[in-house]
């Protein structure tokens, strides 16, 4: 049968690494699984007991609000003042979205259509490079480089010379820049003022910019990552996806926001009011609940994965591998080892799982500009981690 948008997909290189994991694992060997980034730490209990509690009520079983119930956008708007000191009109400023991911990819039908481009950084987030392939619209790609590689230029200042670059040679001009800091694969970020030259870009040139912030609670020794919303004016260009997902740990719940410019807001919810009914309405009672009673389980999910990072970072260092700390995000973005630089990502991946038992991601899987790297996600504990390390110092013979 002949299919249309999804002809052009390349083979999702992450299944050839999973299909390894799984025959490794039937095969009987234990595998320490670096690979996909799904968190396993629990969602906060407070959470899950409301959850309970709510589906037991059958006013909840019926459809809800697509663009989310008021107490849950007021509740977003709540942490965003107290985290980020930002003002968030909980009726025209925020809706709720199945996630992150589907907010943004819905988001490219309403901003994107045949003939348009978007900036999106190179390698990426896949969804990043083929939400606006699917809404029509081709992607101009923006290098973005291993923060540790960068001898002179800060991610944010190389990352936006691409930007200048790309821009000049552009036709049509882009109508959407796409960006997330901390950055997935490369851990890349940034600080205010990186976050205060891509606004007055923005205004000036007349584009949008979408930062999905994923990782927005996750920032190691002190850092800790800006929105792009706390820029004055930033509410005239941009909008900002936050995401239950990684600063609870909720995951499988699909609770996502989309923030920031009301037009764009009123856009997307024009369009969810076609697409959806909105999550189940006890996940989102159970997400208010969340984010007003676990205010600090994102802090404490840091603290669990800054420690996961320097466990892998020593071990690694160890066994030849030196690979730079993040800053923040849950991945370690690792340069291949030189004796092994040949095989290519998705390669020294394979070999990993075969020799060593660790399952990682092949950078080739975000984009041609990941090929010479691999990325651990952080949701091994210690123990495990240094199980790994000590398979991986048996596996990499070729390292000193
Ligand atoms: C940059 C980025 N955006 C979005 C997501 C997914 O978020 P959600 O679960 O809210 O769809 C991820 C998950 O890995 C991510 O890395």
């Amino acid at each position: 049968m002949e299919f249309r948008r999804i002809n052009g997909l390349p083979p999702y290189v992450f299944a050839e690494i999973n299909g390894r994991k799984a025959a490794a694992r039937t095969a009987g060997r234990d595998i320490v699984d670096f690979g996909f980034g799904n968190p396993d730490l629990p969602s906060p209990d407070v959470a899950v007991a409301k959850l309970a509690e709510a589906a037991q009520n059958p006013k909840n079983h019926r459809y809800s609000a697509s663009r989310g119930i008021p107490h849950l956008r007021l509740a977003i708007a709540t942490r965003y003042k107290r985290v980020f000191g930002v003002d968030i009109d909980p009726d025209t400023e925020v809706v709720t979205t199945i996630g992150a991911k589907e907010g943004l990819s819905h988001l490219m039908w309403a901003l994107i259509d045949r003939g348009d481009t978007a900036i999106v950084p190179s390698p990426s987030y896949p969804i990043h490079i083929y939400a606006p392939l699917f809404a029509g619209g081709q992607i101009v790609s923006v290098p973005m480089l291993d923060p540790s590689a960068l001898d002179v230029a800060t991610p944010g200042d190389s990352f936006f010379d691409g930007l200048l670059e790309a821009w000049q040679h552009a036709w049509p001009k882009p109508r959407v820049i796409i960006c997330s800091f901390p950055h997935n694969p490369t851990t890349a970020c940034v600080d205010l003022a990186f976050m205060e030259r891509l606004v007055a870009f923005a205004l000036e040139h007349d584009v949008v910019i979408v930062h999905d912030f994923a990782y927005a609670d996750l920032g190691f020794d002190g850092y800790q990552p800006p929105s792009i919303l706390q820029v004055p004016r930033a509410k005239e260009c941009c909008v900002e996806l936050y995401t239950l997902t990684k600063s609870f740990s909720m995951a499988g719940w699909r609770v996502g926001f989309m923030l920031g410019n009301a037009d764009i807001v009123a856009a997307l919810t024009k369009l969810k009011s076609y697409l959806d009914y909105g999550t189940f309405q006890p996940i989102q009672i159970a997400s208010i609940v969340a984010m007003n009673e676990a205010t600090d389980y994102p802090a404490q999910l840091n603290a669990i994965y800054q420690s996961r990072r320097d466990t892998l970072i020593e071990g690694l260092s160890r066994v030849g591998w030196d690979v730079k700390p993040p800053q923040g995000s849950m991945f370690i973005w690792a340069p291949i080892p030189e004796p092994y630089q040949e095989m290519g990502s998705l390669e020294f991946a394979k070999f990993l799982v075969d020799e060593a038992d660790v399952a990682t991601s092949p950078g080739v899987g975000f984009g041609e500009g990941g090929d010479g790297h691999i990325r651990f996600a952080l949701i091994e504990n210690e123990l495990r981690t240094q199980q790994a390390i000590r398979n991986l110092k048996k596996a990499l013979t070729k390292l000193g």
